[in-house]
């Protein structure tokens, strides 16, 4: 069959998946720290039981068998017992470190051993174990694993400030990162484009910060959609999210940025800028000159008080309060603002931003919370136990590090999810950069340059889906994984990489967020790259990159989307005096076509 058939395909292949349901490799991620694969296979029954040990494991237990049922149609029992018995058996071991846990499948069952947050994660495991088909036979390979994570701090953010998105949408998000193991949601929430928490003390925040005329969605001068755009969450919408991260082991790390990126509080309340506005929700995206005024004593009483509201809310013992960007023009011709310096004794603007930071670091440290910052918050000097988080690449992570202060590493080249993952022109539109899925997967933040005793302050690492071209939920998913899948196996898996041995594993991965109906972007065919040889031909050989997936290509540079071959040996191909181009797609088992992928094939000039 040489074209494309899609109807036929996608009944082909969810029938061959269903009647092989077992991967060779379990396609677990991340990469748990031992794993071995035995003999034989475990057939958890229909109306298998679900046991667990204490109160410590019934949530656990309940999560098991609401999945259960929902995938598998399970109807099996919850029962508290002391024993092991048949089935699902889930035990909170005290002796277990936080975050680890045992998992066993023989013939007689499945026992998950670990702390509570431990046998969270090993059921994580185990339902990535499972067949990646709605209402297959519970079918698990017999395996024991040995689990814990490498780093505390494993995040993910999204910039809600830039681009709303609602609490389902959210949720869903934290769903996604619960399933690979992270546990730190940062939600930047607010920007220049939009303030997303209600504060009662100033209800002008959302009331105007909330909303704007539009979006900025090229490139171009008139590149504006011109759709008003905004939202925010009250604050039981917030403990609703946060409770529902808890239970997922997931603490959200709220941002309130400062004292750059705050035009939307600007645009409410300009009495805390240097000039006094007025201001305006912004509809573009960029670094703005006014900022909050660090001379004025009110600004303090504002931050405080919208600090003490978000304390309130979010319990986390980590503050983030940005300190990125935020130019130093208004403050060095602001009387107030010169009028600190002098007062202070600070040598110039950078000190007053190191001031500004702080006071709220010591306001923060009151409340027995700790702030963490972008790098920036070094410049000028850097509060005493304040936490960075490394963007403008490793330096500012090193510098803190050196300092003895806890870092946690994104360098944006590579860990921004918000730069291209493939060429551009194959790619949707996007803010710029270049960070394959393997680039990610590569980065160590135990960077070379640090001794091992600094890297005891590395504390983790986070990937960042910044909005400013992200303006829905398919796209947050297409930018996010798989490259999440990458970072989660970085903050988690002990070190030592092998990224044929994680695409291996991500291809059958792949099949549960396809099942999830998760937008993730198909990779490339493994084994398609740009050629040079002095051969007269050149053998490919392209693997698929989603289990039970299937490649169309052409070489005659016509569309494989119309007229692709199906492959199924490796090519042949001749680049004589002009170059060879191997353009294909990606068809995956639910029937979800990739973008065109190409491949140019050179002949080297004697
Ligand atoms: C940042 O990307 N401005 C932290
Ligand atoms: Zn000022």
């Amino acid at each position: 069959m040489k074209k494309l058939l899609p109807g036929l395909f996608f009944i082909l292949f969810s029938l061959s998946l269903s009647a092989d349901p077992l991967s060779p490799v379990p396609g677990l991620i991340p990469k748990p720290w031992k794993v071995k694969v035995n003999q034989g296979n475990y057939q958890f029954p229909v109306n298998g039981v679900i046991s667990y040990n204490g109160a410590e494991a019934a949530p656990v237990a309940g999560m098991m068998a609401d999945f259960l049922k929902e995938r598998f149609l399970c109807t099996g029992e919850v029962r508290k017992s002391g024993k092991i018995r048949k089935g699902i058996n889930l035990v909170v071991d005290p002796a277990v470190e936080k975050d680890a846990y045992k998992l066993e499948v023989t013939s007689g069952g499945v026992l998950i051993k670990g702390s509570p947050s431990g046998l969270f994660y090993g059921m994580q495991t185990l339902i990535q174990l499972m067949p990646a088909v709605k209402g297959a036979p519970v079918l698990l390979p017999q395996i024991s694993i040995e689990d814990k994570p490498r780093f505390g701090y494993r995040g993910a953010m999204l910039d809600v400030g830039r681009y709303f998105f609602t609490v389902d949408e959210v949720k869903r998000f934290i769903d996604q990162m619960a399933f690979y193991k992270l546990n730190i949601f940062h939600f930047h929430l607010t920007e220049d484009g939009g303030w997303r928490v209600e504060i009662r003390k100033y209800p002008k925040l959302t009331g105007i910060g909330a909303w704007r005329r539009g979006t900025q969605t090229s490139r171009q001068p008139d590149g504006f959609d011109k759709l008003p755009h905004g939202g925010f969450y009250t604050q039981d919408e917030l403990r609703e999210l946060v409770a529902y991260a808890q239970q997922r082991h997931i603490t959200i790390v709220p941002e309130i940025d400062m004292p750059g990126h705050t035009m939307s509080a600007l645009a409410a309340y300009p009495e805390y800028s240097c000039t006094g506005g007025p201001f305006k929700v912004l509809e573009m995206w960029g670094i703005q000159k006014d900022i909050l005024c660090a001379g004025n004593e009110a600004t303090f009483d504002f931050v405080e008080d919208i600090l003490d509201e978000l304390l309130d809310i979010f319990p986390s013992p980590i503050i983030h309060v940005g300190g990125d960007e935020a130019p130093k023009e208004r403050w060095s011709k602001c009387p107030k603002c010169q009028e600190r310096i002098r007062k202070e004794g600070l040598k110039d603007e950078h000190e007053l931003q190191s001031y500004f930071i702080g006071r709220i670091s010591r306001y923060l440290e009151q409340k027995g919370r700790k702030l963490l910052g972008w790098d920036e918050i070094l410049e000028g000097g850097l509060a005493p136990n304040a936490m960075v988080m490394s963007w403008r690449g490793e330096k500012g992570g090193i510098e803190a590090a050196r300092q003895k202060h806890e870092v946690v590493m994104v360098p944006s080249s590579f860990l921004y999810l918000d730069y291209y993952q493939g060429k551009p022109d194959g790619e949707p539109f996007n803010i710029g950069g270049n960070l394959p899925l393997e680039k990610v997967y590569h980065y160590e933040p135990y960077s070379a340059q640090m001794t091992p005793e600094e890297h005891k302050y590395i504390v983790g690492v986070q990937g960042n889906i910044w909005m400013e071209f992200i303006h829905s939920v398919p796209k947050i998913d297409y930018m996010g994984f798989p490259r999440l899948c990458a970072l989660a196996e970085t903050a988690w898996s002990p070190e030592g990489k092998d990224y044929k041995d994680f695409t291996t594993r991500l291809s059958s991965n792949l099949l549960w967020l396809e099942q999830k109906s998760v937008n993730f972007r198909i990779p490339e065919p493994y084994g398609l790259k740009d050629t040079e040889t002095s051969e007269e031909e050149i053998t490919v050989q392209l693997e698929p990159p989603v289990q039970g997936s299937v490649i169309y290509y052409t070489l005659d540079g016509e569309d494989p989307l119309l007229t692709g071959e199906k492959y199924a040996k490796p090519l042949v191909i001749k680049p004589g005096d002009s170059p060879v181009t191997l353009k294909c797609v990606v068809r995956t088992p639910k029937g979800r076509v990739s973008g065109t992928y190409s491949a140019k094939y050179t002949r080297k000039q004697k």
